[in-house]
């Protein structure tokens, strides 16, 4: 355990100089099963200025090999006395996984930054949303706990998404953050629930029904979001599909944090256009119709006379389950249809547009 030696005023010390200072690690706490959270000083008790949601990147000795790594932040720069970031150890995470075993107290570290645009300091804005996949939530948390510190009366919903209950981080801070400010309020997704354990939040993957019950009023609010990749992209997929004005949509891969505007990668995200034609051919009833590509295939269906069985119409129920035998359409749907008939092949005919020349069995 460290002590602390030494106590300066902040106003005689100076900032962090990342070129001519090394991190010295304090504190490694244990967040979850696999998650820790690694806090760092320098040795003279400089400060830390930077944005909340930037990042560093660290430069470290891995087997006789110099290896750089990013993290963003998790610390707030409301509490400058210290920095910290919060890693999962991946079962493939190279760096990952040599910090959970390595890094210890007294552990000096070259680091650069921090650094950074995904920050809500670059897109103020009266309402936030925050929508963190798994140990994406570290950036989102920097700016929580800075909104918290700040003492303004911040609107922000804050949704954490995570496979299971046990996944889930910081959820008392959260918790107790959100009952301090009623205006921050925070809501838990699991895909599942742990096996022996009470869940009482939402079930399933985030989808357009969970976010309209969690924050009815999205289309309003300035979005941010950091995950991995597929989590993010059935956050812009709902995003999309509402019609959202994506200039108010930032996110953040927390592998791959991006340094300036021109690092963000183009996404090739399906926007559905009422001017393009598609062609849907139900292979069974020996029926084809001509539509736009912003009608679905139940409303192809019954274009050509055909009842496709349904009942929510909003891709929940499962219902209308049918199997697509060659092209491609874009499905959202919120929760009706597991991976594994998706990979077999099987759409919801009342959220999915047809992209093309589609063939259906039915
Ligand atoms: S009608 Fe319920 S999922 Fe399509």
């Amino acid at each position: 355990m460290s002590v602390i030696k030494s106590i300066t005023a902040l106003n005689k010390t100076k900032p962090w100089d990342s070129h001519n200072q090394l991190l010295e690690c304090v504190m490694v706490r244990q967040d979850s099963h696999n998650v820790k959270t690694f806090v760092f000083h320098t040795s003279d008790n400089s400060w830390f200025v930077y944005l909340p949601g930037q990042f560093i990147t660290l430069e470290l000795n891995i087997d006789g090999k110099t290896v750089h790594r990013t993290y963003t932040l998790s610390s707030s720069p409301s509490r400058p006395l210290c920095i910290s970031i919060t890693v999962k150890a991946n079962q493939d995470g190279y760096v990952s996984k040599w910090l959970h075993e390595n890094m210890k107290e007294g552990d000096k570290v070259k680091a650069y930054g921090p650094a950074g645009i995904f920050s809500f300091h670059n897109h103020l804005s009266d309402k936030y949303l925050f929508l963190a996949g798994g140990v994406g939530i570290t950036p989102l948390m920097s700016m929580a706990r800075w909104m918290f510190d700040y003492g303004t009366e911040s609107d922000v919903v804050f949704i954490q998404c995570n496979q299971t209950p046990s996944d889930n981080l910081f959820t008392r801070e959260l918790e107790s953050m959100s009952a301090r400010t009623p205006e921050m309020k925070v809501a838990l997704v699991c895909e599942r629930a742990d096996e022996y354990g009470a869940w009482t939040g939402y079930t399933g993957r985030i989808n357009q029904l969970m976010l309209e019950l969690i924050a009815p009023d999205y289309m309003e609010r300035e979005i941010f979001c950091c995950g991995p990749e597929p989590y993010m992209q059935a956050v812009r997929d709902i995003l999309n599909t509402a019609g959202f004005d994506m200039d108010r949509y930032h996110e953040e891969s927390f592998t791959s944090p991006v340094e300036t505007e021109a690092d963000i990668p183009d996404h090739d995200d399906v926007i559905i256009d009422e001017t393009n034609k598609s062609q849907v051919a139900f292979i069974n009833s020996g029926k084809t119709v001509k539509v736009s590509e912003s009608e679905t295939i139940l409303a192809a269906a019954k274009e050509a006379g055909i009842h496709i069985p349904n009942a929510c119409q909003f891709g929940v129920c499962g219902t209308c389950k049918v199997k697509k035998t060659s092209g491609d359409v874009h499905m959202v749907h919120n929760g009706g249809i597991n991976d594994e008939d998706v990979e077999a092949g099987y759409i919801l005919a009342c959220c999915s547009n047809p992209l093309g020349e589609v063939e259906i069995e039915y």
